[in-house]
């Protein structure tokens, strides 16, 4: 899938591209059958809700689950970054967000990369955030919410939350969120919501300011996010379990625009369960370990 001069230029101007309905609801439904499965497994790599028993986030199915696999090696997905980047791309974070009916709880206001940053000593701002919705998404059921062009300020200051969700997230303090929203068209567009059918994707910049609301209508909103990251700009530091963070900066290979409906042999590594090495962390960034080695 080729952006054209127009797309890119408004990526360019709002941080984002919205895609209603690119997936058909039978490729959606490869997809969307194999999460309850994934979602019961009591593995680290689901992470719960605050006090509840709902998946928060499911973490690298890609690793796992074969409909994934396929999902995270798809060109309408992993092209059109490579081609903003005009390099080859590694799985940074494979997500898949239940934000389940009645209990999906908020995310407070963020830049991805401000945490990819902070965290995993990412060098720039070369990755790329691309959701795919696995249910409808309307007001009700905690869309996300962009301030568009926020992108353009590069990293905002940031604060580690630990307490308010289960989540740790480096997040962007009120005073800040207001500024931004102003700038942006106060009540003119100065938040967006891209809302749609299951099967439409977001393109969106890991400086763009985001967040959701939590979800009290009784529908799931269910998205994963693939979280890409130019090969030059790999992490530098595995502080998070490789669950959250990969550490495998092999260039993605696209598999056909048809690969989720027809057969092709994908990778499964953690199909027999997470390895060992996988919760293991370390504080000291590659340079500085190198050194005394
Ligand atoms: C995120 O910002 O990483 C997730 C937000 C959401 O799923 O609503
Ligand atoms: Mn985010």
């Amino acid at each position: 899938m080729k952006l054209t001069a127009e797309q890119l230029a408004q990526f360019e101007h709002d941080g984002y591209l919205f895609f209603p309905g690119l997936f058909t609801p039978a490729e959606t439904k490869t997809l969307t059958d194999a999460v309850p499965a994934l979602y019961a497994r009591r593995e680290a790599y689901n992470v719960r809700e605050k006090g509840s028993d709902a998946v928060r986030t499911n973490f690298a199915a890609h690793l796992y689950s074969e409909p994934f696999a396929k999902l995270a090696r798809h060109p309408r997905m992993v092209q059109p970054v490579m081609d903003l980047f005009g390099e080859a791309l590694y799985m940074h974070q494979f997500k898949i967000n239940g934000k389940m009916a009645f209990e999906g709880d908020v995310w407070q206001w963020h830049q991805d990369y401000g945490t990819w940053k902070n965290d995993d000593l990412m060098p720039t701002e070369r990755a790329m955030n691309v959701a795919i919705f696995l249910d409808d998404v309307n007001a009700f059921n905690g869309p996300l919410m962009f301030i568009p062009g926020s992108h353009r300020k590069g990293v905002v200051d940031a604060r580690h939350d630990l307490t308010t969700t289960s989540y740790p997230l480096w997040t962007v303090d009120h005073a800040l969120i207001t500024q931004l929203v102003e700038r942006a068209g106060g009540k003119n567009g100065g938040i967006v919501s891209p809302t749609g059918p299951a099967g439409s994707m977001i393109l969106f910049h890991s400086c763009l300011v985001h967040a959701s609301t939590s979800n009290l209508s009784p529908w799931n909103r269910v998205s994963v996010y693939l979280s890409l990251c130019a090969v030059s700009n790999h992490v530098r530091r595995f502080k998070r379990p490789e669950y959250i963070a990969h550490r495998d900066f092999t260039p993605i290979a696209c598999l056909p625009d048809d690969c989720l409906l027809t057969h092709h042999p994908v990778d499964l590594p953690w199909q027999n369960g997470l390895p060992a090495s996988a919760l293991v962390t370390t504080d000291v960034p590659f340079d500085q370990a190198r050194q005394a080695a």
